[in-house]
């Protein structure tokens, strides 16, 4: 099965490099950052000052763990179903907190990668060892698919850390209207949207002094030299972030600074640069409460409340399925 999956997997990279880098603009999914290497830098990107995303959402969950308990708790159990768990740092706290107040539950995060799963239960298991848990590997939505058939408890599915912004809004739909299918009335969604703010803030954000941003965005150029067998001279690219206050979209770029080829053997492919060329690797949307109204409202979705930290940096939100 997990083999099955990386051969698929390995076709969709193929498929996806090779659209990107022959399309005008070029354009690289931010989804293939996250190799190995990948999740160590974004482990330190959480860690940074600048990238106040984390602490907001630590802040949130901390201080409203006892009012979100109350929503999620139910006589019969619940099960809480997580989106891209990573190392399930936030989590934790809600964890606790359940286990603490003998709140019956089971906590089952899905994620593609059977490896960070696999830290996970280790991590879990010694730190919050009456956790009941199962973790499920695979796609989200083949994932959710599958338990709104076998499972008759209460869901709740938390997606934390503001990954929806990886999705221009039209996906941002698909993504909120995929969930909201596999929930039935009384199953909530919590999720973290981060805010718009000063401009100045969401640049430092992504473009941090010590470059780690930077390491980690030209990390999928490493990856494309290691998976793909191409010969990409990764400091020939620079890391550019760009941030437009009136949409909120925070753009990511490689620039080429210098004219070159690129040669991808098993693409088959070369691949011609001119000086200050770019490509395009994430957006970073930042939100209103009127556009996450708007996304929820088309994708079957109505707002149950909201939790803010105290600069209204970052915001999570609750919903439940729209009846209408
Ligand atoms: C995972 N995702 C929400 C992060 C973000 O803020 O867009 C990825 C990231 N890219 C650069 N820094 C962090």
């Amino acid at each position: 099965m997990e083999k099955e999956i990386l051969v698929r997997a390995n076709k969709k990279f193929r498929e996806e490099v090779k659209k990107g880098l022959t399309t005008q603009p070029k354009f690289l999914p931010s989804k293939y950052f996250y190799d190995k290497k990948g999740d160590k830098l974004f482990q330190q990107i959480m860690a940074m000052p600048e990238y106040y995303l984390t602490d907001c959402e630590f802040d949130i969950l901390e201080k409203y763990k006892s009012k979100l308990t109350a929503y999620f708790a139910e006589k019969n159990g619940f099960d809480l179903i997580e989106l891209g768990a990573g190392d399930g740092k936030k989590t934790k706290i809600l964890l606790r907190y359940l286990i603490e107040n003998n709140i019956d539950f089971e906590y089952l995060p899905i994620d593609i990668s059977s490896n960070s799963l696999k830290k996970l239960e280790k991590s879990i298991k010694k730190n919050l060892p009456e956790v009941k848990m199962k973790t499920l590997q695979g796609m989200y939505f083949s994932v959710l698919e599958k338990l709104s058939e076998y499972n008759k408890r209460k869901k709740v599915i938390i997606v934390l850390g503001s990954n929806i912004g990886n999705l221009k809004h039209k996906k941002a739909v698909e993504f909120l209207n995929n969930i909201q299918k596999s929930m039935q009335q009384g199953d909530l969604l919590f999720m973290g949207f981060d805010q718009k703010k000063n401009p100045q803030t969401i640049l430092n954000a992504y473009n941090d002094k010590t470059g780690i941003t930077a390491a980690f965005n030209k990390n999928i150029l490493h990856r494309i030299n290691r998976e793909l067998k191409a010969n990409f001279v990764v400091d020939e690219f620079l890391h550019w972030e760009s941030y437009n206050p009136e949409t909120g979209t925070a753009k990511s770029f490689l620039v080429s600074k210098i004219p070159q080829q690129v040669k991808i053997s098993a693409l088959d492919l070369n691949i011609d640069f001119k000086q200050w060329e770019t490509i395009h690797v994430e957006i970073s949307q930042k939100y209103t409460d009127e556009v996450v109204e708007w996304l929820a409202g088309k994708a079957g979705l109505k707002i149950k409340e909201c939790f803010s930290d105290n600069r209204a940096y970052y915001k999570n939100y609750l919903f439940e399925v729209d009846k209408k």
